[in-house]
């Protein structure tokens, strides 16, 4: 009972952005994207607040479940806001995003430069005074299992993925020229992956010269 109710107005949402929209950190954004959406369980929250959600898949199965979501829950948006993507090529103009979702996206990186591409587009596409968030797996806490961070690796869940670290989320978010909104957290599932939430702002532009 108590747990439909919640997933009546929530749906799946990932329960670390549940958190951000908890502390308000969505109030006020217009345009979202969800990059690597799947099915959009992330998106589906959103779309019931009236805020204008994009998303894009290399899946184009994923991109007809969400669609056919949006078609359900949003019925006056377009259809064209769910596209067949790669992350390091974004269908987007500079700056037409107030927030980027990329979660459990990123690790799927074949390698660092793959990785720096698709970060650098989300950020692209991210307005002045916009947020990332990502989640992705890290070697925190399972380093004596993995090896060091930047490449691929097979986790002790055996599953293959790309793997980050402290040092490489904080470089990222220095060379975006971006803040840090919350400390890196990362969950540890019981020695087997590990997963880094990642909360980045962009500076707002600098503020208009008023006209002499
Ligand atoms: C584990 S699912 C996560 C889906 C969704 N973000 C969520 O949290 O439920 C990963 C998704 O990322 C997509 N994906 C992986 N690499 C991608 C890339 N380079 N470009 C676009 N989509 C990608 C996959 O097709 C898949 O739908």
């Amino acid at each position: 009972m108590l747990a439909a109710s919640l997933r009546d107005q929530f749906g799946e949402i990932d329960i670390y952005l549940f958190d951000q929209c908890l502390r308000g950190r969505f109030d006020g954004r217009r345009r979202v994207l969800d990059a690597g959406c799947g099915d959009g369980r992330n998106l589906e929250f959103l779309l019931r607040q009236g805020v204008e959600c994009f998303g894009v898949d290399q899946d184009s199965r994923a991109i007809r479940r969400i669609t056919a979501r949006a078609a359900a829950l949003a019925p006056t948006l377009s259809p064209d806001h769910f596209q067949v993507a790669e992350l390091d090529r974004l269908p987007f103009a500079d700056g037409a995003m107030d927030a980027v979702l990329a979660s459990a996206v990123l690790h799927f990186a074949a390698d660092a430069d793959h990785f720096g591409r698709m970060v650098t587009e989300l950020w692209r596409v991210l307005a002045p005074g916009g947020l990332l968030f990502a989640r992705l797996a890290s070697t925190i806490g399972i380093e004596s299992a993995t090896g060091p961070a930047g490449r691929r690796v097979r986790l002790p869940d055996g599953s293959d993925r790309f793997v980050v670290d402290e040092p490489m989320l904080l470089d990222w978010t220095a060379r975006l020229g971006g803040a840090l909104l919350d400390p890196l957290k990362t969950t540890n599932v019981q020695g087997m992956r590990c997963m880094t939430t990642w909360v980045v702002g962009k500076p707002a532009g600098p503020a208009l010269q008023s006209r002499a």
